[in-house]
C-alpha cells in the first residue's frame, strides 16, 4: 500500500536569482487560505528561506522573516498569520508534536515547514511539497506537488 496520497498536480518553476525565487513564493501567497501548509524540502542553501520572505512579501508581512532555527517556529502578522518552521535542528518529531510545534493554531493562518520530512509519519498528509534543487550560483528548481486536489490551485497560480 502507498505510504503517502496519490500525487495530484505537479509543475517545475525555473528561478535564476534569490529575486525571483522570492517573486515566485510572492504569487504562490496570493492565492493562500487559512489552514494551508506548505512543506519546503531542499539542501541547505537551497532557497527555503528566500521562499518564506517572498511568501511573507505576498501575505503583506512587514517583519523581516529570518531563518527560525533557534525557535523552530516564528509566527507574523500578515492577510493571514504566517508560521514558518525550520525543524534543521529538530532530532526527533516527537519533540514537535509534545511541544505542540503544530496544534490548532495553524488553522488559522498558512503554515510554512523547512525540513518538513523531520516530521516523518507526523508530517500532515494535505499540503504542497515544494523541492528546492540546485546550489550556490547554480539557479533553482523548484518542484511544486500537490497531495490535494485543493491546493492544486497554488499550482494554477503561477501557469
Ligand atoms: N535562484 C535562487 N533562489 C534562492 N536563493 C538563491 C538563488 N540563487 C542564489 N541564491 C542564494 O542562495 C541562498 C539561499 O539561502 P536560504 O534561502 O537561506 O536557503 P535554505 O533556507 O534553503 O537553507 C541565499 O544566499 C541566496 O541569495
Ligand atoms: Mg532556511
Amino acid at each position: 500500500m502507498p505510504a503517502t496520497q496519490p500525487r495530484v498536480l505537479v509543475r517545475l518553476i525555473h528561478s535564476d536569482s534569490p529575486e525571483a525565487t522570492r517573486a515566485i513564493a510572492a504569487a504562490l501567497a496570493s492565492v493562500a487560505r487559512p489552514g494551508d501548509l506548505i512543506a519546503l524540502h531542499g539542501e541547505l542553501g537551497a532557497g527555503k528561506t528566500q521562499f518564506a520572505k517572498g511568501f511573507g512579501q505576498g501575505l503583506g508581512v512587514t517583519a523581516t522573516i529570518n531563518s527560525p532555527s533557534y525557535v523552530l517556529m516564528a509566527e507574523y502578522e500578515g492577510r493571514l498569520p504566517l508560521f514558518h518552521l525550520d525543524l534543521y535542528r529538530l532530532d526527533d518529531a516527537t519533540d514537535a508534536l509534545d511541544g505542540g510545534l503544530l496544534d490548532e493554531r495553524q488553522a488559522a493562518g498558512v503554515t510554512l515547514v523547512e525540513w518538513a520530512e523531520r516530521l516523518g509519519p507526523a508530517l500532515p498528509a494535505d499540503r504542497l511539497d515544494i523541492e528546492f534543487t540546485g546550489s550556490a550560483d547554480e539557479p533553482r528548481t523548484l518542484q511544486l506537488t500537490a497531495t490535494e486536489a485543493g491546493l492544486e490551485r497554488y499550482v494554477a497560480a503561477i501557469s
